[in-house]
């Protein structure tokens, strides 16, 4: 067992060490008041849901290379191999980009242990930026972690922050009253919620039944929310792609930085992250790559923020009530 005051050291030793350069991405600060430390998050990464080795491997030696600063990535996701070996390839300095991983939910001290130090390894690396419980229980969602579960393991979590390995830790999948669990028990909070959100799902404001999982509880208790499938990949559609809704606003601009036409995927990205709300699109194709770099150097008019807010199609992906189904979860 390590004694408080050790942790301490390492803690301090590694924040001062590992400053984030962001390049032209802008970020967010999350942090925790309690211990005086935040990092900053940036608003734009790449997602790598559903890449194997090679592929998550070439997509983000590629990114790196053209500026983007901030990978997405997860035990669950099998590919941090991978994206270790790639990272190190392209020769980046460590502090020059920001990792985000997540280690399953419903899981016991030994095992969430072992699957961060696993995770570790294979990102070749002694820290990551942004360490998140995927799930509010295990994935199958039936054997459910339950509130015992999220609070264990959140202790868990509060251990790898304050032994400086997880620079920040969050959640993903959970709803308001899966972090009320934690907040029970919390000395350091989540700072951040990843989960789905995207053009379909209605005004930035309201919850609808609950489609956001409960984005407004987030936002109101200083937990960063933040977007994944932002294009809707799971949801069998290209609406948000080259759809008459975002095709006919894209029209109307032209990136400030090259002075080409926006296209209908690039409003979609820029009505969640013109909210505050980071985005991890997932692309391992150069185009679209350098398209998601460039989400600001141009803005949508509050008219087409509105009419994309109204918008409610596509429908959130998950269950069939019209929710993720994530706030069912026990
Ligand atoms: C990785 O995925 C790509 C694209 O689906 C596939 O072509 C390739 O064979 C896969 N590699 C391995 C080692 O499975
Ligand atoms: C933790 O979970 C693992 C995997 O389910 C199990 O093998 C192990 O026995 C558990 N450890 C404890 C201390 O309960
Ligand atoms: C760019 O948009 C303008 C105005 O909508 C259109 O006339 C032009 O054809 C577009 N250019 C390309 C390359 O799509
Ligand atoms: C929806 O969220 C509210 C709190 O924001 C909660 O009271 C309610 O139980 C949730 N409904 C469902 C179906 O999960």
């Amino acid at each position: 067992m390590r004694s408080l005051a050790s942790l301490l050291v390492a803690t301090c030793s590694l924040s001062l060490a590992t400053p984030v350069q962001q390049n032209s991405i802008p970020s967010r600060r999350i942090g925790d008041d309690v211990h005086g430390r935040s990092v900053q998050l940036p608003m734009m990464g790449l997602g790598t849901w559903q890449y194997n080795n090679s592929v998550a491997g070439a997509a983000v030696k590629m990114a790196i290379e053209m500026g983007y600063v901030h990978v997405d990535t997860a035990f669950d996701y099998d590919n941090q191999a991978g994206i270790g070996a790639a990272l190190k390839a392209t020769g980046a300095k460590r502090a020059s980009y920001f990792i985000t991983s997540k280690i399953p939910g419903g899981l016991n001290a030994s095992t969430a242990k072992a699957n961060f130090e696993t995770s570790l390894k294979q990102l070749q690396t002694p820290y990551v930026d942004l360490l998140l419980v995927h799930f509010p229980a295990t994935m199958d969602a039936a054997a459910s972690g339950g509130k015992a579960g999220r609070q264990a393991e959140w202790k868990v979590m509060e251990s790898f922050y304050l032994s400086g390995q997880a620079r920040a830790i969050g959640v993903s999948h959970y709803c308001e009253k899966h972090l009320q669990d934690v907040f029970e028990i919390a000395t350091v909070k989540p700072m951040v919620n990843q989960v789905q959100y995207h053009v379909g799902m209605g005004a930035p404001t309201t919850d609808g039944v609950n489609a956001t999982d409960n984005m407004g509880y987030d936002q109101h208790h200083g937990v960063l929310y933040e977007s994944f499938s932002p294009l809707c990949g799971p949801c069998g559609t290209t609406e948000l792609i080259d759809g008459t809704l975002v095709s006919g606003i894209a029209a109307k601009y032209v990136s400030g930085l090259h002075g080409t036409n926006i296209t209908g995927a690039q409003v979609s990205l820029k009505w969640i992250i013109q909210q505050g709300i980071p985005v991890i699109p997932k692309t391992n194709e150069e185009t679209n790559m350098r398209l998601n770099m460039d989400l600001f150097s141009w803005k949508l008019s509050q008219e087409d923020m509105n009419a994309l807010s109204a918008a409610t199609s596509p429908a959130v992906a998950g269950a069939d009530d019209g929710t993720s189904g994530d706030c069912s979860i026990l």
